[in-house]
């Protein structure tokens, strides 16, 4: 647990379309803290999009990068971090977010999030099958595993950052 009076970092988790980039940003431009974005840091670190690593190298290895990003960038001074939809997913990032950070679950509905990822063709995950039968099957999957967050925060509301206050207050 952090020391108290130290300022924590601000995790955002949740399904992709939930928010966690637009919120993240504005979190972090309040809050005068770095933001990053997990799946752009794994991207430069690959020299390859998300979709590309999930291509040629398969997800596993996209998911041991994401862990090895995640805690790098929570190693050192507070942040705020927009992980990707299934870092959370990882014990061991859990572990690690509980030790350096503050976990936030942005939640929305399936409808809600399938708007929001309607027509934009860079997650691998979608493009497998029917979207909506994905994130309702991936919702089902990771809402209980989400739901161990430190603080659950509905962010059906649009555009997202609209929650951006709501989360503020909340932390
Ligand atoms: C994923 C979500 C994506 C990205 C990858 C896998 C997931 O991030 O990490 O496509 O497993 O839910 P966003 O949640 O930022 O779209």
């Amino acid at each position: 647990a952090a020391r108290p009076g130290e300022r924590r970092s601000i995790v955002l988790v949740g399904l992709m379309g939930a928010g966690k980039s637009a919120i993240g940003k504005r979190l972090a431009a309040r809050l005068d803290l770095p933001f990053h974005d997990s799946d752009h840091e794994i991207e430069a670190a690959a020299g390859l999009s998300v979709a590309d690593i999930f291509e040629r190298h398969g997800e596993a290895h996209f998911r041991a990068g994401e862990r090895r990003v995640i805690a790098r960038l929570l190693s050192g001074g507070p942040i705020v971090l927009a992980t990707g939809g299934g870092a959370f997913m990882d014990a061991a990032t859990r572990a690690l977010v509980a030790a350096r950070g503050i976990s936030v679950w942005l939640r929305a509905p399936v409808p809600v999030l399938l708007r929001r990822v309607a027509g934009r063709t860079h997650r691998p995950l979608l493009n497998a099958g029917d979207p909506a039968e994905i994130l309702h099957r991936l919702s089902a999957l990771r809402a209980p595993v989400y739901a161990g967050a430190d603080i659950i925060i509905d962010s059906s509301e649009d555009p997202p950052e609209m929650t951006t206050d709501m989360t503020m207050a909340a932390l």
